[in-house]
């Protein structure tokens, strides 16, 4: 009778399948067991996870907070230790097979993601470089070394750089020039994630932005006092460049033609011309022996007539 319930019971343990396709997801030291959800015969199932480390015959019980998911995390100060996990489903009496997955070293096995919240403030030539830790609030924080890789947009080389801090100032920088950065924790010489480019650009200086200030006052006060000089010149020899500016006179050709009758040439004409202010008067008179032209320089409107009469 015994041996015919242990057989019943056995045969019950059998129903339950052992949990399959059991993984470890490990990042930035926290541990996560997944497998695929177990098929009850009624109702839900739990589970069960234990573990050891590899040389150890004893296996502990892992504390999972909702055993009814098919997850479990593990994170339990085992970075250093090598261990292997099993589970198994449970459901009222009956107790599915062990899966186990391992050995799982969390030092050597998790990864590390990249720092986060990535900051580039640019003040004058300097660049200022925050992030913060993937292990944030975490013992293994303070072991963490950050490798800050960094180029500016000549792309002329990569400079690496190590800090143990969470902020870097990049001093002495081109000016105006864009650079980018990108961020790696590294914990024990195992390099993490890398980041994406964060960029930023340097301005000029306070002295550069005096020099140009300086330069284009320079060049502002040259060129007034270099007008300035133009305009007295002009002034003091104003006739002389006058003389060499001027057109040649012609004479448009109605006029030539009044020329050639001597009578045509009224007082009117020249009179009108002497109401008005004239640079240049020009006198033509056409005398029955030769034609001469010429040109009599006055200023204001006093025109020597007694001339003109002259030649008449
Ligand atoms: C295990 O995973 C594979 C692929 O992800 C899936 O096809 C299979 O159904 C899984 N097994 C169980 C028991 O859920
Ligand atoms: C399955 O569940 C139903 C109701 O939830 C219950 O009546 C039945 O006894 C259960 N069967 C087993 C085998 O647990
Ligand atoms: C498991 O965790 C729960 C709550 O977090 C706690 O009440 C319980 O005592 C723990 N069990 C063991 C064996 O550590
Ligand atoms: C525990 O797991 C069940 C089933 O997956 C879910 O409904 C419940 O919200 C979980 N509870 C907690 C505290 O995660
Ligand atoms: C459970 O384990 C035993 C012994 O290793 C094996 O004989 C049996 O087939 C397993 N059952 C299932 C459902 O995998
Ligand atoms: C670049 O730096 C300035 C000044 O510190 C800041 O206001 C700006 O948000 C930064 N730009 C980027 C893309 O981070
Ligand atoms: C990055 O900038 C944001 C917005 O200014 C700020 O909230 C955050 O604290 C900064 N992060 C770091 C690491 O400095
Ligand atoms: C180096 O510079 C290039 C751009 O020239 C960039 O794409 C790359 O991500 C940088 N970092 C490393 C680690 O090579």
């Amino acid at each position: 009778m015994k041996c015919i319930l242990s057989l019943i019971l056995l045969e019950s343990s059998v129903f339950l399948p052992a949990p399959q396709n059991i993984t470890i997801e490990s990042r930035n030291f926290v541990n996560v067991l997944r497998w695929s959800p177990v098929k009850g015969v009624n109702g839900t199932v739990s589970y069960h996870v234990e573990q050891r480390v590899v040389s150890s015959e004893h296996w502990e019980e892992v504390n999972c907070t909702n055993i009814s998911k098919p997850e479990c995390n593990f994170d339990h100060g085992m970075e250093v230790s090598r261990n292997l996990l099993r589970v198994r489903a449970e459901q009222g009496g009956l107790k599915s097979n062990w899966s186990q997955v391992g050995p799982f070293q969390a030092k050597t096995d998790t990864i590390l993601g990249p720092p986060w919240e990535i900051n580039v403030t640019s003040e004058a030539n300097t660049l200022t470089l925050s992030f913060r830790s993937p292990l944030e609030h975490t013992k293994y924080d303070s072991d963490l070394v950050y490798i800050i890789h960094q180029w500016d947009e000549s792309l002329s080389g990569n400079i690496s750089s190590e800090t143990k801090n969470t902020a870097k100032k990049f001093k002495n920088l081109k000016e105006a020039t864009q650079y980018c950065f990108q961020v790696q924790a590294m914990f024990e010489n195992i390099k993490g994630e890398i980041s994406g480019p964060h960029c930023n650009k340097t301005t000029t200086t306070e002295r550069t932005r005096n020099i140009y200030i300086a330069a284009i006052f320079g060049v502002l006060m040259f060129t007034i006092l270099a007008t300035f000089l133009c305009l007295c010149v002009i002034r003091k020899y104003k006739s002389t460049i006058k003389y060499f500016w001027q057109p040649r006179l012609r004479i448009p050709s109605h006029y030539e033609e009044d020329l050639q009758n001597a009578q045509v040439v009224a007082e009117y004409t020249f009179w009108n011309c002497a109401e008005e202010h004239w640079d240049i008067v020009s006198v033509i008179s056409n005398t029955s022996q030769n034609q001469t032209l010429r040109d009599s320089f006055a200023s204001g409107n006093q025109v020597d007539v007694s001339n003109l009469n002259e030649h008449r």
